[in-house]
């Protein structure tokens, strides 16, 4: 099996402490190693033939000197030089893998998630490269606890339960349509990650994505293997000439033979500030408390506090997120949390 970590996204709900050049993905959000570092060793006693890493330029640096005490299996970074979403990531690491090894099969993995039973997790990717030896596009399934509208959803052929056929896929649905699949107790959510044959994947983006397609069948390899930091230049052109798009959007939503297996490990896309409470343990009064030297609660409750080594102080406020940082402090309602992006964007204009 090969791995292929996406790992380019921005993490912009994450402000202050997720920044451009260090995304969510490349800090220590519960203390010790990075989510990216984590990531890549929770797959390595599967011993993969390759781990691909695909990010932006401006975090590639760091991605590599992260990775760098990793020595059993080879590790490549490879570096877009703007983000375009997560279809071409994949379409490119697809592109390497099926050059060097048309029957290689590929394991997704989002670098910024958070597993509770890594063994159970690695059990289920091997259920996956099974289906997916079949010709099969495997989504890992989670079953839903919320309306959540920035998730996929899929209704599995013959409801929750078993690995199934997938019926539909619906990438973020508004609210009203998120209640309805959640009620009905057919759908999971998409986990956003998935296992496919490289060739598999690159068929599918060749059916629902011609443009796509069309820009990645420009690579020309050497003949040398996996000589990937040989491939920059053509990477640039080809980015310069395509749109940004999710893999979701671009093809899970039209593919037909999509295959769900349920996910039982315990997973948190650790998306915003207000997704910490899933996967760290509250202390008293229910405040989460990250790097906080010392805590003092006053009439306060389900507060989360982020301290840079700091003593906080919290007086007579509910659901509140406390940030603080070296530059910059931030103080947000729990309930508008996803709009945290808002202001990085913001701040991005400004320059
Ligand atoms: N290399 C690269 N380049 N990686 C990217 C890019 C890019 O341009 N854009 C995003 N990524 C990475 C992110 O770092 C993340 O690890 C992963 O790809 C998914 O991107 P997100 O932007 O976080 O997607 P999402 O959360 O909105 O939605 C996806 O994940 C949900 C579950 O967390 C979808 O797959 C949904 O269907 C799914 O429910
Ligand atoms: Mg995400």
């Amino acid at each position: 099996m090969y791995v292929v970590i996406l790992a380019g996204g921005s993490g912009t709900r994450f402000w202050p402490l997720s920044r451009k050049r260090t995304p969510k993905q490349l800090m220590s959000v519960f203390g010790g190693k990075s989510m990216l570092q984590r990531t890549v060793e929770r797959v390595l006693p599967l011993k993969p033939k390759r781990v691909l890493v695909v990010t932006n330029a401006l975090q590639a640096a760091e991605s590599r000197n992260q990775l760098a005490y990793l020595t059993e299996v080879p590790i490549d970074v490879i570096e877009e030089p703007v983000g375009r979403n997560t279809a071409p990531a994949i379409g490119l690491a697809a592109s390497l893998i099926a050059r060097f090894d048309p029957d290689g099969i590929m394991a997704v993995l989002p670098a910024d998630h958070y597993i509770v039973n890594e063994e159970l997790f690695r059990e289920t990717l091997l259920k996956g490269e099974l289906l997916a030896a079949q010709g099969a596009l495997v989504t890992l399934g989670i079953t839903p606890t919320r309306p959540e509208t920035g998730y996929g959803y899929i209704e599995a052929e013959n409801g929750a339960g078993a690995a199934a056929k997938v019926a539909r896929f619906v990438e973020k649905p508004p609210l009203e349509k998120a209640l309805e699949f959640l009620e009905s107790g057919r759908f999971y959510w998409n986990s956003g990650m998935f296992i496919w044959g490289a060739c598999t994947i690159l068929d599918e983006i060749r059916r629902y994505m011609p443009a796509l397609s069309e820009a990645l069948a420009k690579l020309v390899f050497e003949d040398e293997l996996w000589a990937i930091s040989d491939l920059k230049p053509q990477i640039a052109e080809i980015y310069g000439g395509i749109t940004g798009e999710s893999i979701d959007f671009g093809v899970m939503e039209r593919a037909e033979n999509v295959q769900v297996i349920p996910a039982s490990f315990g997973w948190s896309d650790v998306g915003s500030w207000s997704a910490l409470p899933e996967v760290i343990e509250p202390s008293d009064h229910g405040h989460v408390l990250i790097e906080v030297r010392e805590a003092l609660s006053v009439d306060a409750e389900n507060c989360l506090a982020y301290g840079s080594g700091k003593v906080v102080a919290l007086v007579g406020v509910k659901d509140l997120i406390v940030v603080d940082t070296p530059d910059a402090v931030l103080v947000c309602d729990k309930s508008a949390a996803q709009q945290v992006k808002k202001v990085a964007d913001e701040l991005e204009k400004k320059g």
